[in-house]
């Protein structure tokens, strides 16, 4: 009976394996090449500015952007781990956060150039989707809303990578769509999304920069029509961030026609994989009767950079790397998971790559549907256990420390509301239920004193 049913096991298990694909998505390596072991922590590399780099080693330090050694042990973990993936997703920010007068057009291009060559060099016939970060431009998250010289050099440096076509229309915006795979049927539309940032201040008056929502409009129409399944990358995502409440990092219009184009078009759009935070997290899009229908994974960082955002205590993460599993038929995400370099142990003892944790295991799901996806964002807003180990990862196993009552207000929201009024909304809502659940052993207490004096 148990030969049976582990017989059956296994034919199921290669039915399910026959379906299934998997692919890499590294983002935010911000590579540094200044970085050295000197004996003055503050001299270590430009990216801690002021702050002195204290346990650094080879690998690199949490005050600090990647030493060209960790890029490498990076790249080369992804081959060691999954060496021959169906293809690649790279979402940008390949240079140091340093003062743009220590970098330069040339400088910028150098680093892309560097980073291009690594992946091409070990992973020379896998396709890789491409998408700049607004570290990706001189000066930073400048992203013009037309032609330029980085869009020109960067189209040829990734000219193996794109076609004819995707060529033509990066070099005008920075974006571009294809068949993916070469497959009919299975889209890959890859956005610059620098374009709605905030900080961008070439794009702020305009509607619809270089054009780029009334074209993904018409792509996923075509789409559509033509009953293709779409997979959309992007380096800066729309909502807010986890670790710091109501910060957003899209302008209002922008983050608006965001919202609409994936409520428009969710029935086509499988997944949506981004970066920019470094963190480990995930943003819901629901229908206007509350049902899941999108979600937009965000990938953790190679960097290990502390954030010097203000507000953010303790926001440097461990470098981490992501394998996505997928239906090839289908393209559903089914499962996700999560390999780390934990910095601490590989600068003092050796490199060793570790599995973090795989979605569907840490957070009992079948898989990485929105439904599922909103079923594990309901774990974390109701079981503190599974807050906490969402916190955990969400540093990729760097800050240990207890996610509190804000804590899981600022994750629960970010996570839940990518809208701009509802996101606000969730915070008051949240907050109330926070404040009310810890009212609720005082009141408790107070009831029993009462009960007890009667
Ligand atoms: C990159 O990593 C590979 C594999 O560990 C190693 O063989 C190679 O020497 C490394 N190169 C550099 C420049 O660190
Ligand atoms: C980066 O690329 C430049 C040429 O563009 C080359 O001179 C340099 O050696 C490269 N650095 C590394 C670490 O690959
Ligand atoms: C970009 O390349 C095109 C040719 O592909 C050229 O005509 C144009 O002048 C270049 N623009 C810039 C700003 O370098
Ligand atoms: C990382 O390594 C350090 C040093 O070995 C260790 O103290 C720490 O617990 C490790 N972190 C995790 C999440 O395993
Ligand atoms: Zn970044
Ligand atoms: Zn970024």
């Amino acid at each position: 009976m148990a030969a049976v049913k582990l017989l059956l096991s296994c034919l199921l298990f290669t039915e399910v394996h026959a379906l299934s694909g998997n692919f890499w998505h590294i983002t935010d390596l911000h590579w540094d090449p200044t970085y050295k072991l000197t004996d003055t922590p503050e001299l270590v590399c430009a990216s801690s500015g002021e702050r002195p780099a204290a346990s650094a080693g080879i690998f690199g330090d949490y005050a600090c952007d990647s030493p060209w050694h960790l890029i490498n042990s990076s790249v080369y973990a992804m081959k060691d781990i999954l060496p021959d993936p169906d293809f690649i997703v790279w979402t940008g920010d390949d240079t140091p956060h340093v003062p743009n007068k220590d970098l330069g057009e040339e400088a910028v291009l150098h680093i892309i150039g560097n980073l291009t060559h690594i992946i091409k060099k070990v992973f020379p016939y896998i396709k890789v989707y491409s998408a700049l970060g607004n570290h990706d431009y001189h000066p930073k998250s400048q992203l013009p809303a037309g032609p330029n010289y980085i869009y020109n050099q960067t189209a040829e440096m990734w000219r193996d990578w794109l076609d004819p076509e995707s060529q033509e229309t990066f070099k005008k915006g920075g974006y571009y769509t294809e068949k993916l795979l070469s497959r009919t049927g299975f889209r890959m539309l890859v956005l610059n999304t620098n374009l709605y940032y905030d900080q961008n201040k070439l794009t702020q008056d305009m509607d619809d920069p270089a054009g780029q929502f009334s074209w993904a409009d018409q792509v996923l129409t075509k789409a559509a029509d033509s009953k293709e399944k779409v997979y959309i990358i992007g380096h800066v995502p729309p909502g807010f961030f986890e670790k710091k409440r109501s910060k957003p990092w899209f302008t209002p219009k922008f983050n608006q026609r965001y919202l609409d184009l994936i409520q428009k078009h969710h029935s086509v759009i499988l997944g949506q994989f981004f970066g920019h935070h470094h963190t480990d997290s995930f943003r819901m899009f629901y229908n206007s009767e509350d049902s899941p229908i999108s979600v937009m994974f965000l990938s953790p960082g190679v960097t290990p950079w502390k954030t010097t955002l203000p507000g953010v205590v303790d926001g440097a993460n461990n470098p981490g790397i992501r394998v996505f599993e997928y239906d090839t038929q289908t393209l559903l995400v089914k499962d996700v998971v999560t390999y780390y370099l934990n910095l601490t142990y590989a600068n003092a003892a050796s490199e060793r790559w570790e599995k973090e944790y795989r979605l569907t295991e840490s957070f009992r799901v079948p898989e990485a549907s929105p439904a599922s996806m909103h079923q594990v964002l309901e774990r974390i807003a109701n079981n503190p256990c599974y807050l906490q180990k969402y916190y955990e990862f969400n540093s990729v196993s760097y800050d240990l420390t207890e996610c509190n009552s804000d804590c899981r207000v600022d994750h629960v929201c970010a996570a839940r509301e990518v809208d701009f009024k509802r996101y606000e909304h969730c915070l008051e809502k949240e907050g109330a239920a926070a404040i009310y659940s810890g009212l609720l052993p005082v009141l408790s207490v107070a009831v029993s004193l009462v009960l007890a004096t009667r």
